[in-house]
């Protein structure tokens, strides 16, 4: 196995070095467990598209045999290869030594069952809006959805778009929509650029470069969605390593989180159609902005893994 090249920060020991015997582990199943142990004895933070070491372990051992997450269980007792064991236990090293998401170790994440292209330049996508497209914009006179036809929509915009993967996602729940995306970091927009073209979606989704609405002159939209950087002061210090890999610009949403927020709801207004509406994402910052916009009904809509982290407001409410 490679050594690692970095020293370990002076006061903190060095992660120990995995030590395996060839033939020690055998299966995908052993390789799993054995993950799943060095992550927790390492103390790793999982809040990058795995909640668990389990998941992260099975994504990773999966990744490294080229098998969907899916495919683990019907593999999980087949034997690994001594060149397939060497590329795994790099992989678990690695994500250990480094702290590093799994996701840019493998270059690779899954949102809503599909693959986006992933790097250093974007945020490893985990939006609770992907959940929200499908269990809230449902339409066919479903009790609850915030759109009557979803292949009514005809334009969404994505501000904010980092890695493209809501864009992407609007796109396949939004058949007959085009989509605009904007991001101001150059870099995400090449990574987006990659993700739309591995999607076959060029024809369909935009890129713009800049300041959330600044590149889209009068362009109105049915539909805005976002998930802007919205971390507090006291979230910015406290973030786990594996979130410090990640571009700052993604996360920093100024001294209470709500700076570009606040923005997006001043100026939706605009760029909304009169039978549009706003699903905008902020993390823990609810009572905050109930106690700032009180004239605004923002109905907040909770996930699998979230309560009023994201809000829908219809245009003819925002005024
Ligand atoms: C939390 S990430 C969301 C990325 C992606 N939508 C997702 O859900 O994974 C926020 C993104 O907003 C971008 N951003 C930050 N400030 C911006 C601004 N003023 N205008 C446009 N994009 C901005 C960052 O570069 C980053 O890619």
């Amino acid at each position: 196995m490679a050594k690692a090249s970095k020293k370990a920060p002076r006061g903190r020991a060095a992660p120990k070095r995995a030590k395996v015997a060839a033939g020690e582990l055998v299966t995908l199943l052993d390789f799993v467990r054995y993950a799943v142990s060095r992550f927790v004895e390492a103390k790793l933070a999982f809040a990058h598209g795995t909640t668990d070491p389990l998941a992260e372990a099975a994504f990773l051992v999966c990744e490294a045999l080229h098998l969907h997450p899916d495919q683990f269980e019907f593999f999980a007792n087949a034997s690994i290869t001594a060149a397939e064991s060497k590329v795994i236990l790099d992989l678990i090293n690695k994500r250990v030594t480094t702290r590093k998401p799994a996701a840019y170790l493998v270059n690779k994440i899954y949102m809503r069952g599909l693959p986006f292209y992933v790097d250093e330049r974007v945020i490893v996508p985990r939006s609770f809006i992907g959940e929200l497209l499908e269990s809230h914009f449902g339409g066919d006179g479903e009790v609850g959805s915030l759109v009557d036809d979803p292949s009514a929509v005809g334009r969404v915009l994505d501000l904010c778009t980092g890695s493209g993967c809501l864009a992407i996602l609007a796109a396949h729940h939004f058949p007959n929509a085009v989509i605009d995306a904007v991001d101001i970091s150059k870099g995400a927009l090449e990574v987006a650029a990659r993700n739309v073209r591995e999607h076959g979606l060029d024809d369909r989704i935009t890129l713009h470069r800049g300041d959330l609405f600044a590149p889209l002159g009068d362009g109105s939209y049915d539909l805005i969605i976002s998930n802007p950087p919205y971390v507090d002061a006291d979230g910015m210090a406290a973030l786990p390593p594996e979130c410090r890999a990640e571009p700052k610009l993604a996360f920093d949403g100024g001294p209470d989180g709500l700076d570009v927020v606040r923005r997006i709801l001043r100026d939706a207004p605009k760029h909304l159609a009169p039978e549009g509406g706003l699903l905008c994402e902020i993390g823990r910052g609810r009572e905050l902005l109930d106690e700032a916009f009180p004239e605004l009904p923002l109905l907040w809509l909770d996930t699998e893994e979230s309560e009023g982290e994201v809000f829908w407001i219809a245009a003819a409410d925002l005024g």
